[in-house]
């Protein structure tokens, strides 16, 4: 299969692209390198006869329109998106701008693909969202998200996935344009960007810096390993129903104190010069509308996909915390990058 995907040069983005080619896919990665972009990410296929990079902005659908004639993909795998929930607080217009119009653009780009080439029922559009746009859930472990729970959307991020994910389904049903869905639990592992909880708590634990826990740290947050998402992924886009969605989750429910002492106990263990790591935990003021627990029912996946997880969260937070040991060379610079280390996201709590 010949697959277009959109922000490959990301953490979620680049995982597909590494997976997809390793699993012999021709890839074309189309990415405006933003400011979370990184094309060493990727390095790994860059030299791949299968690979081919794009920089486009999908902002920009004349552009769109000229990567779509020059490599005919069979399908879009679509992960291009403003993804940070504290910059969404601070500046919500690029979300708006990204996530929504952006979506529209790449949809009727691909229409137009799919209507000139006779419209191929093989072709797949397939939309990545998140979790978050199902709102917030309360403390009962029996309540989980499926795909029928009603869309409550709380943030500037996540209302704009979900205005993406709306427009997918109207151009699914309006148009008949094969599309299908995912929404996903938070991703952690390998080349997530320093700005998102994990990559932080890792980096100011060696820096001898605070660990910054919202609130009380007890937002609960299911996790996934980013490769297996990969896995999900390809599996939805290759074998996932015409005009269904799936969720994808781990089953891994944590709070963000518990993850965050995981990780502290794991680098006790890999790099203890500086342990005990947990006496670094400093309580910050509140992200602005904090949803209090996500957790993913997978039902669906696993029972008509037959995907699982490969990793379990522990095995998974040790490979993640060596990966940033072995790997100062990717991060170092990206901590130079307009925001990364600041406290954003206060916007009305600072009012
Ligand atoms: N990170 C998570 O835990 C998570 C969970 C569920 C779903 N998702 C979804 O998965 C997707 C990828 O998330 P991620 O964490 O890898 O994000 P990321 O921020 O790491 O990467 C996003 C990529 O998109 C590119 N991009 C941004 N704006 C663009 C534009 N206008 N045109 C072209 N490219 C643009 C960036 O350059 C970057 O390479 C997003 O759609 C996100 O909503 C993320």
């Amino acid at each position: 299969m010949k697959i277009l995907v959109t922000g490959g040069a990301g953490f979620i983005g680049s995982a597909v692209v590494r997976l997809a080619v390793s699993r012999g896919h021709k890839v074309v990665n189309l990415d405006a390198l933003t400011y979370a972009a990184c094309l060493d990410n990727v390095a790994s296929v860059s030299d791949n006869p299968l690979y081919a990079f794009e920089q486009a902005d999908i902002r920009d659908r004349g552009a769109l329109d000229l990567i779509f004639a020059a490599h005919a993909p069979d399908a879009v795998m679509h992960l291009a998106a403003e993804s940070h929930v504290d910059r969404s607080i601070d500046g919500p217009g690029d979300f708006v701008e990204t996530n929504i119009t952006g979506t529209y653009n790449m949809l009727e780009a691909a229409r137009s693909h799919w209507e000139s080439r006779g419209r191929p029922e093989s072709f797949r559009f397939h939309h990545v969202s998140t979790d978050e746009v199902f709102g917030s859930l309360p403390a009962d472990p029996a309540v989980k998200f499926t795909e029928d729970t009603p869309y409550d959307p709380r943030s500037p991020y996540s209302a704009s996935k979900a205005a993406s994910d709306h427009l997918v389904r109207a151009w699914h049903e309006t148009y008949g344009l094969p599309v299908v869905l995912s929404n996903c639990s938070n991703n952690y592992g390998p080349y997530h960007f320093p700005e998102k909880l994990i990559p932080v708590v890792i980096l100011n634990a060696l820096a001898g810096k605070p660990l910054p826990i919202y609130g009380r740290g007890e937002n609960v947050r299911d996790w996934l390993y980013v490769e297996d998402h990969a896995d999900a992924l390809l599996t939805v886009v290759e074998r996932g129903a015409v005009g269904r969605s799936y969720n994808i989750g781990g089953e891994n429910e944590r709070s963000n104190l518990e993850l965050v002492r995981t990780l502290c106990t794991i680098l006790d263990e890999l790099r203890p010069a500086a342990a005990p790591y947990a006496e670094q935990i400093a309580f910050v003021a509140d992200r602005p509308g904090h949803d209090a627990r996500y957790a993913i029912d997978p039902s669906r996946i696993r029972e008509e996909l037959g995907w699982r997880p490969s990793v379990t969260v522990e095995e998974g937070l040790r490979r993640t915390v060596q990966w940033y040991l072995d790997n100062e060379d990717w991060w170092r610079p990206l901590q130079a990058r307009e925001g990364v280390g600041q406290r954003l996201g206060t916007a009305r709590a600072a009012q």
